[in-house]
């Protein structure tokens, strides 16, 4: 059975992906098996792995076909990915809350790392379902707090538990990101990560290159970053 961590924050724009894919392959350095699932009908990650346009992918899951053959890819990050799809956009009601679960619970990893989109899908809801951990990616604005209370709110109809905060795009010299910060260690407590990621043009570069940060600048200070809160999970 894998541990199955998901990313989560209604709102948008958060660092959810480049934080589920940068863990993801410190998880992988670090010697698990990793394999990675593309929620978001976005497919950010997907395509930054080069796998859009795949033929198979996680819509097969959700239209039941969960045991078809080549959902799973390789990648050069050495993560295994289930891609995400367009064609989750024009799914009609999802019946089974448990369906992400269930497919999971075939495969075998160490660690299924689930990427979402924001807001309150029911696509969502099957990632929650899914979880046995919560990772609330935020920026320190009030927006973007105000999203990760909505999860944490939302996560307590489920099994999965909110194992840690993790602050995105920080600066320092923000007031009010230091303010924001207070706040949520008063809401959160321990599982807030502090200090966090700080904002880096580095990122915007490993996406044009494909790649994640921790393989695009390999020891840079905020991919160590990554790897230290990484091996904090292991
Ligand atoms: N620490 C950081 N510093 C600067 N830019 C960052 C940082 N982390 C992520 N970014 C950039 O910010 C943008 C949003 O990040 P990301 O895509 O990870 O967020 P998301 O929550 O997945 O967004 P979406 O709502 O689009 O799914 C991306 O362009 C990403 O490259
Ligand atoms: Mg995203």
């Amino acid at each position: 059975m894998s541990r199955i961590i998901a990313y989560l924050n209604s709102a948008g724009g958060v660092g959810r992906t480049t934080s589920a894919l940068s863990m993801a392959v410190a998880f992988s350095e670090y010697g698990k098996r990793v394999l990675i699932v593309d929620c978001d009908p976005q497919g950010a990650l997907t395509f930054t792995l080069g796998k859009e346009n795949s033929r198979r992918t996680v819509f097969d899951i959700y239209s039941g076909r969960s045991r078809a053959l080549g959902m799973i890819h390789q990648t050069a990050e050495r993560v295994d990915l289930i891609p995400s799809s367009s064609k989750l956009y024009g799914l009609a009601r999802i019946k089974d809350e448990n369906l992400l679960f269930d497919a999971l619970s075939t495969f075998e990893y160490d660690i299924v790392i689930l990427d979402s989109g924001s807001g309150f899908s029911e696509l969502n809801r099957t990632v929650f379902a899914a979880a046995d951990e919560i990772i609330i990616p935020t920026r320190l604005d009030l927006l973007s707090v105000r999203g990760a209370l909505q999860i944490a709110e939302a996560s307590k109809g489920y099994r999965g538990r909110i194992t840690a905060v993790l602050p995105t795009m920080m600066d320092p010299r923000s007031k009010v990101g230091n303010e924001m910060m207070a706040e949520l260690k008063v809401k959160f407590g321990k599982a807030v990560i502090d200090p966090g990621i700080t904002k880096s043009p580095l990122f915007l570069e490993a996406t044009i290159a494909g790649q994640s940060l921790l393989n695009f600048k390999k020891g840079s200070e905020l991919a160590g970053r990554y790897r230290e809160i990484t091996y904090d999970f292991l």
